[in-house]
């Protein structure tokens, strides 16, 4: 390929080497980071269509929200730095920055606060459907069904293209997450549901719900509401990830938010998304002791061993993940106000941080801690069981889904996403009657 400029559109030359035939391909640069190549008529003018597993190389969107430089380590939400925003912001601010672009002014935030709080509750009947559940299921099948099934409760914010609509359903599902969560944790260990409080803030109400009881008084610890709300901040987005991806590809066909939040709740679900926080807790335990340390990096170095260190690596981060040096720092503050020393999981993480940051191998792969390694033991010190943590991602993301959601919907080159593929099967055939079929 041959990088060329025509007046002031830079292109790309493609050259087919089979027919001759040469493309320009226009080049589109964003406000920072790497241009991209605009394919959207390859295949109208060549033929060819691009392939990609895992979209490594492939921008499936245009977004004004979130921006990641991996090589840097930088994480901007609408061109915020993290580590500011963890620092200086709370969590309903950002969220009305992600939302809507710019930080509240002091009328707008107190606005925004009040309409998002008020929304806290759910429609009663919804609480009957925890009890269709198993006690022991995962919270995030929960969240999963009674996320989806909002749309059956509330019909009056589902018409895609009402934007008063789409902000109203917004609303209802960054102020219900806590509640629908808290409530999976309470059906799990068989206590009656805690209705949220809105005169606490949004971390703190939701701590609330997990731990207070009817039968007495509970008041949630200012260290604890704190660092919550720092981890709210720094999972609120993360640009086009797999279930940010699943968001928006569901709703590209004009499906319901709700519906398309559950969609990305399932995605995040897995271990290689938000499912590691829980991996981590899980992996440390299994890992046992300092001891063992050195088998199980050998395991994760092994080919032919299914076992990864989990909370380390990262598709886009490719020196530090900005989010984990927070989280990092936030779990010793924690920590430390929780009077908790000499923490044996947190000594064995920092231990095989420190292995496997002078092993050749994650070195050389650039596999550093992410996010999660470090949530899971902020979480666990808290009191909150392993089974909740991805949960508490789904919380914290839904602000970002839904953002991302909605600038999907008011941007006029939406269009239903639908990726070809390389086709290796059968090629076309005759039916063979079952009596005529060979022995296998
Ligand atoms: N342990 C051991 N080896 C690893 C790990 C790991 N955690 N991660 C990547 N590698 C190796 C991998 O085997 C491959 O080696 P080789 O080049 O020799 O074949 C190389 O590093 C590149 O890996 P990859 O799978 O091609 O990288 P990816 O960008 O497709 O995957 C990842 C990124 C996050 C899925 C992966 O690093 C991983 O599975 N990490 C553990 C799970 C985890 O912590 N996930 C949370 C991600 S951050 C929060 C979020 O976004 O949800």
């Amino acid at each position: 390929m041959a990088e060329a400029k025509k007046g002031n559109q830079q292109t790309v030359t493609l050259l087919d080497n089979e027919s001759g035939k040469k493309y320009d391909l226009p080049v589109i640069p964003g406000s920072t980071g790497p241009k991209v190549i605009d394919v959207r008529r390859l295949y109208g003018d060549t033929g060819y269509f691009t392939y990609d597993p895992g979209f490594t190389s492939t921008g499936s969107c245009e977004s004004a929200i979130t921006y990641i430089d991996g090589d840097e380590g930088i994480l901007l939400y609408r061109g915020y730095r993290i580590q500011d925003l963890a620092e200086h912001s709370d969590y309903m601010e950002t969220c009305y920055l992600l939302l809507n672009g710019d930080l509240p002014n002091t009328e707008q935030k107190t606005k925004f606060v009040h309409d998002v709080t008020y929304h806290t509750m759910l429609q009663e009947q919804i609480n009957s459907f925890y009890s269709g559940f198993r006690r022991d299921s995962h919270p995030m099948a929960v969240m999963c069904g009674v996320v989806g099934g909002l749309a059956a409760f509330y019909h009056d914010s589902l018409d895609i293209t009402n934007a008063r609509h789409r902000e109203i359903a917004s609303y209802r599902l960054i102020a219900k997450m806590p509640t629908i969560a808290a409530q999976a944790y309470k059906y799990s260990v068989g206590q009656p549901f805690v209705y949220p409080q809105n005169d606490l803030g949004f971390a703190e109400n939701f701590l609330h719900m997990m731990f207070a009881t009817p039968a007495e008084k509970y008041k949630v610890s200012p260290t604890m509401a704190k660092a919550m709300d720092r981890i709210l901040i720094l999972h609120a987005d993360h640009e086009q990830n797999a279930s940010t991806s699943t968001v928006r590809l569901a709703g590209s066909s004009g499906a319901n938010p709700f519906a398309c939040i559950a969609a990305g709740i399932a995605s995040l679900w897995g271990p290689a998304h938000g499912g590691a926080n829980e991996a981590v807790l899980d992996m440390l335990n299994q890992i046992g002791d300092k001891k063992n340390i050195n088998e199980y990096i050998k395991k994760a170095k092994d080919k032919d061993d299914s076992f990864r260190l989990m909370g380390f690596g990262h598709r886009v981060y490719k020196n530090f993940d900005p989010r984990a040096k927070v989280m990092q720092q936030t779990c010793h503050e924690v920590l430390g106000e929780l009077g908790i020393k000499n923490e044996p999981l947190l000594e064995l993480a920092m231990e095989l941080e420190r292995i496997a940051l002078e092993d050749d191998y994650f070195v050389e792969r650039k596999l550093y801690p992410n996010v999660d390694f470090y949530s899971g033991i902020i979480f666990r010190a808290m009191g909150i069981p392993t089974s909740m943590f991805t949960a508490l991602f789904a919380v914290a993301r839904t602000v970002g889904w839904i953002s991302q959601w909605n600038e999907m919907i008011e941007d006029p080159q939406m269009k239903i996403g639908r990726p070809r593929q390389l086709y290796t099967g059968a090629t076309e055939r005759d039916y063979v009657p079952e009596a005529k079929r060979k022995a296998k």
